[in-house]
């Protein structure tokens, strides 16, 4: 592996006295896309809110955040500012609500990329002036090949329009377009094709993960959709309760995943072949920050739960680059692929 672009390490994050993440250890390589999967509340968000130093009012980090030198958890908000949206774009989770409602997207996509572009940007986090009108010709032109880029088949009209004038989807869109102005060499998408139909996802994700790998630059994705994730991306981390439960190659450990929190998501996911009624959704809930221990937080909702689980669940290493921290995993048969060759959950594409 080529030297990581980021580094997460012994990385946790606390609102007042409740941790919400707990010790995460992450790296990502330049032309390289990492998953991050986990049920509602594991801390995606904050997760990736937190590389760029927004997580949230209240907010105390521990640990580092390297990206290639710099350390993100104690840099100065100049180089944070000039980083967001620059050489670290993030595409917020909703993107209705992270477009703003007074301004047409060809000006909201002119600014961006007035203060974002390189061949723009004259000087890093500076404040913001506006743009001269010299400088409108050639930052409408990207704007819009930015659009085209992004797959928007009427960019023009786009272009005049208010976000409220568009559909979710084109919305996703334009967020994609905004994510690339300042051709990041990080890109963490969160959720960025939620809600939309499976074409539009598709297309929305491979234009992204096109113009990353072409550039290689590096994707940090986060979803629920263990389809996407297994269709385009290299690596995947499961998140559980602001806990990594495992991580490893996507394809391999989707089809046969180690730990049983995975299991237990893979389970859960509906197939093109599932019969009615069989869906096994993984019982209970997902513990508050405030009933947190050292045990394995999975354990109150685990099939395999044993007394030892209360520990402090240790790292069981699979293979290179695939590890999983399942205190049971040494001692427990995991149900490998047939003898037909076929893997122990099959997921569609
Ligand atoms: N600003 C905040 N103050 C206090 N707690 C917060 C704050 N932001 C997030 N949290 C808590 O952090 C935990 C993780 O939230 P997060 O939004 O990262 O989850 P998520 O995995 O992204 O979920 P989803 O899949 O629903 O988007 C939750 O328990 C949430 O309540
Ligand atoms: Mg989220």
């Amino acid at each position: 592996m080529s030297q990581p672009l980021l580094q997460i390490q012994s990385f946790s994050v606390s609102f007042g006295a409740f941790r919400v993440l707990n010790n995460i250890h992450l790296t990502l390589a330049p032309g390289e896309s990492l998953a991050l999967v986990g049920e509602s509340g594991s801390g995606k968000s904050v997760l990736a809110r937190s590389i760029i130093g927004c997580a949230g009012a209240g907010a105390r980090q521990e640990g580092t955040v390297l990206f290639r030198e710099t350390n993100l958890t104690s840099a100065s908000d100049q180089t944070l500012t000039s980083l967001r949206g620059g050489k670290i774009s993030l595409m917020l989770q909703d993107a209705l609500s992270a477009l703003n409602p007074l301004y047409t997207i060809g000006r909201q996509m002119m600014e961006t990329i007035a203060l974002k572009h390189p061949a723009f940007a004259k000087g890093a986090g500076r404040a913001w002036k506006g743009f001269g009108r010299s400088d409108k010709p050639a930052l409408r032109a990207m704007a819009l090949e930015l659009l085209h880029e992004a797959g928007m088949d009427r960019a023009e009209e786009c272009f005049h329009a208010f976000p409220h004038q568009l559909s979710g989807g084109m919305c996703q869109r334009v967020m994609l377009a905004l994510a690339l102005a300042g051709e990041p060499d990080l890109l963490i998408a969160d959720e960025p094709t939620t809600a939309l139909d499976v074409v539009v996802q598709k297309q929305i994700l491979h234009r992204l993960t096109q113009n990353v790998r072409a550039r290689r630059a590096a994707l940090l994705l986060i979803s629920h959709d263990l389809h996407l994730v297994s269709e385009f991306t290299d690596r995947i981390a499961v998140l559980y309760a602001g806990q990594i439960m495992e991580t490893g190659p996507t394809r391999k450990l989707l089809a046969n995943p180690r730990h049983p929190y995975t299991r237990g998501l893979l389970e859960a996911m509906p197939k093109a072949n599932t019969p009615k009624g069989s869906l096994r959704p993984i019982a209970g809930e997902v513990p508050a920050p405030w009933e947190r221990d050292q045990g394995c937080l999975f354990r109150g909702r685990c099939p395999k739960a044993l007394a030892g689980c209360a520990l402090p669940p240790q790292e069981y290493v699979v293979e290179n680059g695939w590890a999983s921290f399942c205190g049971q995993l040494p001692h427990t048969t995991i149900p490998h692929a047939p003898s037909g060759g076929g893997p122990a959950y099959a997921l569609c594409s």
